[in-house]
């Protein structure tokens, strides 16, 4: 089968978080299962852009509204990512440094959609499936299957994978002439409550719909950032299929990223290495535990609680553990974690902003990462401490839930019910008396090491999925 991947990111060409690791996965595992996966993406002023080479593949014009834009879309020359990139190139538009966070993302993504469906309709062949993921390729099932233009498009299976359904889009009607013309009587398929809404038009137009694990799919009939109920009206075309992580990428064997390769045979040697290297650089105590957080410092991801445990689990547990974190998002959290420095030093460090590097170091050198979701479709994170041998200690939700079993049931990990100061500072104490039992936490450590959390299975339910 022929699959086209549309979506904002894609690793290691463009990475905010899961989406881009995920885009940057799964081709390459549809590749190997004998398909031709291709990712068609914007061109942002990446090093990627800069330090690869390109071919210019199509070269024309769109069109958003009465304003034309100039588009190139660019191949990359020698297919080493596994799967064939295409990179859409939009002069004033989309060649810039951050991939979201502008005043005209929606003129931008549109733009982008419609570029994308301009350059296919040239095609003389048609391509097996579209596969969109997240909103910002979200116009693109009511675009092949209402625009006049596109109509030849209009037989090819559309997907949408979604990621995160709190973030939807939405825009004004007053920017509804930016679409390329379609009969009006099908504007209802854009729009959800007051506005036009990219997600809910996918999820209304969309052959089929995932979500990133089957969890997340039961979550999201109560908690979708408005959208319950129309998704409860699709459920039948639904499916929740659990991500699964680049293995290639996320090894600790050969991880380049790392001061010191290990596997489950040098587990206790290497990850004593990469943890002493990780706390003479943070300014942390080697043989006490370490616990750390990695990600987007968002409510989402329960970051704002995230002070409060520290200072308790700190002052609690004087000179007892270490804490260590990565991350950036809101400033309000970003400067509560930096004020907690000056009481703990040598026991809490951050590091604000966004490393990639570090966060492989960080993997391979804590001994447990916490994850208090108060949201989470997937979590990849879980899934990378797992493969590094580090003990993830998580809330019992989405994707976490169906990847992580407490010690308690016979598992591998700690897990909590409720995203609160309480419940996990009642898991840090877990883990702290865990670390005591040396023998124990090295066995769990080695059982985790040899789960399976590749993309193998995933991939093919996907294929299995657009054959339907
Ligand atoms: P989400 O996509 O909701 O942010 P995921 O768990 O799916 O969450 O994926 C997050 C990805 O982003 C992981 O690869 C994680 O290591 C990475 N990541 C998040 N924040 C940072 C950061 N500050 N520096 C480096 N990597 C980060
Ligand atoms: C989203 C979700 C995260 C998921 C990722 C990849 O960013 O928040 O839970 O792992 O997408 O699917």
């Amino acid at each position: 089968m022929e699959i086209i991947h549309l979506s904002a990111e894609c690793y290691p060409i463009a990475k905010v978080g899961g989406l881009g690791d995920v885009v940057g996965a799964l081709p390459k595992y549809q590749n190997k299962l004998g398909h031709v996966a291709k990712v068609v993406m914007p061109a942002y002023q990446t090093k990627f852009l800069q330090e690869n080479e390109f071919e210019v593949c199509y070269d024309g014009w769109g069109k958003l509204g009465f304003q034309n834009f100039p588009v190139r879309i660019f191949r990359e020359k020698t297919n080493k990512l596994g799967f064939d990139l295409y990179l859409v190139h939009i002069a004033g538009l989309m060649d810039r440094e951050k991939v979201y966070g502008y005043d005209d993302d929606t003129e931008r993504f549109l733009a982008y959609q419609i570029a994308v469906l301009d350059w296919i309709s040239q095609w003389e062949h048609r391509p097996d499936v579209i596969h969109c993921h997240d909103h910002h390729t979200g116009l693109v099932p009511f675009m092949t299957a209402n625009c006049v233009q596109y109509r030849h498009l209009s037989q090819i299976p559309t997907v949408l994978t979604i990621h995160n359904a709190q973030y939807q889009g939405q825009f004004g009607w007053d920017k509804l002439h930016y679409l390329p013309a379609f009969d009006a009587w099908n504007a209802g398929q854009l729009g959800w409550k007051d506005s036009i809404n990219p997600l809910a038009s996918a999820i209304k137009c969309a052959w089929k719909i995932t979500t990133v694990s089957p969890s997340y799919l039961d979550e999201i009939s109560y908690n979708a950032n408005g959208l319950e109920s129309l998704l409860a009206q699709e459920r039948g075309k639904s499916v929740g299929i659990l991500n699964g992580i680049d293995n290639e990428v996320w090894n600790p064997a050969t991880d380049p990223m790392l001061p010191k390769n290990f596997a489950i045979r040098t587990l206790e040697n290497g990850k004593r290495a990469n943890k002493e290297a990780l706390c003479s650089v943070f300014n942390l105590n080697a043989d006490k535990p370490l616990f750390t957080f990695i990600g987007r410092l968002v409510g989402e991801k329960g970051a704002d609680l995230l002070p409060e445990i520290f200072y308790h689990a700190l002052n609690n547990n004087r000179g007892e553990l270490n804490i260590l974190v990565l991350g950036s998002g809101d400033p309000e959290v970003e400067t509560r974690l930096e004020q907690l420095k000056p009481s703990f030093p040598g026991n809490y460090n951050t590091y604000i902003g966004y490393n990639e590097q570090l966060s492989h170091q960080i993997y391979a050198g804590a001994d447990f990462l916490l994850m208090p979701s108060r949201v989470e479709p997937c979590g990849l994170n879980q899934m990378y401490a797992l493969r590094y041998g580090t003990i993830p200690i998580v809330r019992r939700i989405g994707g976490l839930k169906d990847t992580v079993v407490d010690i308690g049931d016979g598992g591998f990990g700690i897990c909590h019910d409720q995203s609160s100061v309480w419940d996990v500072g009642h898991a840090i104490w877990r883990g702290m008396e865990l670390f005591k039992d040396k023998k124990r936490s090295k066995e769990i450590r080695k059982f985790m090491m040899q789960l399976d959390h590749s993309w193998d299975r995933a991939a093919q339910q996907y294929i299995d999925l657009y054959q339907i």
